[in-house]
């Protein structure tokens, strides 16, 4: 039987693997840089994020990889594995309830601190390409068209630098707003001509969201106080360690009568569910 040509490129393209040690050494890194704990010994996860990275780099294998990102002068490069290794997994209007319960428990007081001359600040916290903070600012406007009169506004950050570029460009395919009530969904449309396959987010809406870079291991460049925070399915990737302080330090942030929202999975640990009082399913309120 004649042996079959070898396919060179196939051959000199073949996906290298990732070594257990180095796997290790990417997860301690992502760990360091981010707080975010990779499940042990799921090197295909980092094969299948990273290698067109790699091969954009020009380099062979994982070794070679770590090595690069390790170098101070490729922060870069070390800032891509970042957003790669990160879930940006996001919806508009995700877990509705959440919204009902901002509307009903929270707006109608809002409105009353803005009349009297309070301030009113909103953070969606982990916010990714932006569909959390946009369906926030266009529930608020649905709700409450007089807002622009006051001194509203919604700080939207992430740690991912391509999210937060999305989330700044306000842009969004039509269909991601199909799980947008109707009356909301038409205020995010009311700039973008019908049958346009992309829709801008309105000016009015772009006003409202500030998008900021914002590392929850790092020391956060924000007071508050915020009267909400959302802060939905970002803790989950993160250990107790992590989770308690962020946990801890969007509460510390939180005003009197200010309600953070969690993701659905997520839990608060009893230090810190005993600082503020569960008022809703995965909403709570600080004394
Ligand atoms: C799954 S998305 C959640 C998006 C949105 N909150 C939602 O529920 O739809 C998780 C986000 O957390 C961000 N993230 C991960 N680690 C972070 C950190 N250390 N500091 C700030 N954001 C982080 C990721 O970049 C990602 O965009």
């Amino acid at each position: 039987m004649m042996s079959q040509p070898l396919d060179q490129e196939a051959f000199s393209r073949a996906t290298p693997l990732c070594p257990p040690a180095t796997y290790d050494a990417i997860a301690r890194l992502l760990y360091a840089r981010t707080g975010i704990n990779l499940p042990a010994g799921n090197s295909s996860l980092v094969v299948s994020r990273l290698i067109k990275h790699l091969r954009l780099l020009g380099l062979a294998d994982f070794d070679d990889y770590l090595r690069h990102i390790s170098l101070p002068e490729n922060r870069n490069d070390l800032n891509v594995m970042i957003s790669a290794l990160t879930t940006n997994t996001t919806r508009f209007y995700r877990e509705p309830y959440h919204f009902e319960i901002f509307v009903e428990k929270l707006l109608p007081d809002l409105i009353q601190r803005a009349k009297g001359g309070e301030r009113i600040r909103l953070w969606s916290a982990g916010c990714s390409t932006g569909e959390e903070p946009y369906s926030l600012a266009a529930t608020l406007l649905h709700h409450w068209p007089g807002l622009v009169d006051f001194d509203v506004r919604i700080l939207a950050t992430d740690i991912s630098e391509p999210a937060l570029a999305t989330a700044q460009a306000a842009r969004y395919p039509r269909e991601r707003l199909e799980a947008v009530p109707q009356a909301v969904r038409n205020v995010m449309l009311s700039e973008t001509a019908t049958g346009d396959p992309m829709v801008a987010m309105p000016k009015l809406l772009r006003d409202l969201v500030t998008v900021r870079y914002l590392n929850f291991v790092e020391p956060w460049p924000t007071r508050g106080p915020f009267q909400a925070i959302f802060c939905r399915n970002v803790a989950i990737y993160m250990d107790d360690r992590v989770q308690l302080s962020v946990w801890s330090g969007l509460i510390d942030l939180l005003a009197p009568q200010g309600l953070l929202f969690i993701g659905h999975s997520e839990r608060l640990p009893p230090s810190q569910s005993d600082r503020v009082t569960l008022i809703e399913r995965t909403t709570f309120r600080r004394p």
